[in-house]
């Protein structure tokens, strides 16, 4: 499947078969595409909480709306970002360059975010959505299906999985083997309406 085809094939899916395992070497794939996602000056704000535990993964269920995806999928994912990455030891984002461009860029990331708490956090949100698109198309490839959720109590979510201060949660995706099909597309804008030449 190419890149294209996988994006056009990508549903959300609600129903799983919740007895089917993903070989461990598939959520490495999986987590590896997520990390290898652009990110601004390459901080990689994103964590992310592969839950296994099944007692866990029922109070995410509760606190999601008793969606039945978030037990019965073979993984879950909650993708969440640190919105400090930008002060937190910089200099390992560009440990393979020469130290005069690696100072260069560190000063250069935190001029840029010092200050700016707005910007931390949709950078932060930015970057925990690039991977976990990653993450869709990539499953996509490996034949099998997701649902990307925010549909919970954020809260009670970031409780639950003990959330640092520091971190947002961007969503939660499950991923599976889907049991059902997807609804029909509920319908895309023309692109006449979501493109604008030049300026607005
Ligand atoms: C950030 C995000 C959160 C979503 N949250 C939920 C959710 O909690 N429950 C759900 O059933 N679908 C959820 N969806 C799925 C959307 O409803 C779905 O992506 C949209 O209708 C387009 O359909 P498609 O993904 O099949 O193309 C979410 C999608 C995104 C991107």
């Amino acid at each position: 499947m190419n890149t294209i085809e996988a994006i056009h094939h990508r549903r959300s899916i609600k129903q799983y078969d919740p007895n089917h395992v993903m070989p461990q070497e598939d959520v490495n794939t999986l987590l590896e595409a997520a990390s290898l996602a652009p990110t601004s000056f390459n901080i990689q704000h994103w964590r992310f909480v592969h839950v296994k535990d099944m007692n866990i993964r029922q109070q995410l269920r509760s606190a999601a709306w008793d969606q039945t995806q978030v037990t019965d999928a073979s993984t879950l994912l909650v993708v969440t970002a640190n919105t400090q990455s930008w002060q937190e030891t910089p200099e390992r984002y560009w440990e393979n360059v020469d130290q005069t461009t690696q100072e260069t860029l560190v000063n250069m990331l935190q001029d840029f975010y010092r200050g700016r708490e707005w910007l931390q956090r949709d950078e932060a949100i930015r970057s925990g959505a690039m991977a976990a698109q990653n993450i869709m198309l990539c499953a996509e490839a490996l034949g099998y299906q997701t649902s990307p959720m925010i549909g919970f109590d954020i809260d009670k979510v970031g409780e639950i999985i003990n959330l640092p201060e520091s971190h947002v949660i961007v969503m939660m995706i499950a991923i599976g083997k889907g049991t059902t099909q997807a609804y029909p597309r509920g319908g895309q804008l023309p692109l006449s309406e979501i493109v604008i030449e030049n300026t607005f």
